[in-house]
């Protein structure tokens, strides 16, 4: 009678009775650190997954928050909390791990549709895939923003950001703060004030603020 895919548990101990005598029967195989041993046996193959720390050429730097059940979250004392669960999982005899996610959408290092905070862009429909992806991949100019301010129009003016410059990581006093390394939710932190956005918009190409 043909087995079910979900009966693998139920086989495996008779498959390893079987394996473990011959195993014990055959000598052991040449490895690098015992090159005196027989060089007989086929070579065991190592799983080793391939790290891509580069891409178009240039090293990446991933500079976004994973997530942490200890990360901020919005307007909470209590942080992220778990987020993470295993209802199946291949070493209780499932066929596969599977797990399930609940957090909010603005957790850690995210992007806001132009829908988010304006009504009448949700109602036209700016959501997330109405997002230019070129603006969001490039290079990007560093910037330190003085540290005793949030992000005025005169801040703005003091930086100096050159023309044609589309993509600016702002880096605050959050940073020196550690902020995204605290549970609670810091009201303090700094940010672009109105005029300081409205300056931008007026006077930079910026396309893209992090
Ligand atoms: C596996 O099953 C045991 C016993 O039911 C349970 O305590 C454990 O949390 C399960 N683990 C996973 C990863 O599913
Ligand atoms: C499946 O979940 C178990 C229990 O958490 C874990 O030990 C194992 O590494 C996971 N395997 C995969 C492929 O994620
Ligand atoms: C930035 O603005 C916030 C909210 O008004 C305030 O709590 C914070 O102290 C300001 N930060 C600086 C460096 O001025």
């Amino acid at each position: 009678m043909p087995r079910e895919r979900s009966n693998w548990s139920q086989m495996a101990p008779p498959l390893l009775l079987l394996l473990l005598p011959l195993a014990a029967a055959t000598a052991p195989c040449a490895h690098p650190a015992y090159p005196s041993q027989p060089a007989s046996c086929p070579a065991e193959p190592v799983l080793a997954p391939e790290r891509r720390e580069t891409h178009g050429g240039g090293r990446i730097l991933d500079i976004t928050h994973y997530y942490r059940e200890d990360m901020p979250s919005w307007e909470s004392g209590a942080g992220v909390g778990q987020f993470l669960w295993l209802p199946a999982s291949m070493r209780n005899g499932s066929l596969a791990n599977n797990s399930e996610m609940r957090m909010p959408t603005h957790t850690g290092t995210h992007v806001d549709a132009p829908g988010h905070v304006f009504q009448h862009y949700f109602d036209a429909g700016f959501d997330v895939d109405t997002l230019d992806l070129d603006v969001l991949n490039g290079p990007a100019l560093l910037v330190d923003v003085p540290r005793d301010e949030n992000i005025t129009a005169k801040t703005m003016e003091s930086l100096h950001i050159p023309k044609g410059v589309q993509r600016v990581l702002f880096r605050t006093l959050n940073t020196d703060r550690n902020l995204m390394w605290k549970k609670e939710f810091d009201t303090s932190y700094v940010g672009f004030m109105k005029d300081g956005a409205q300056w931008l918009v007026d006077n930079t190409d910026i396309k893209l603020v992090e």
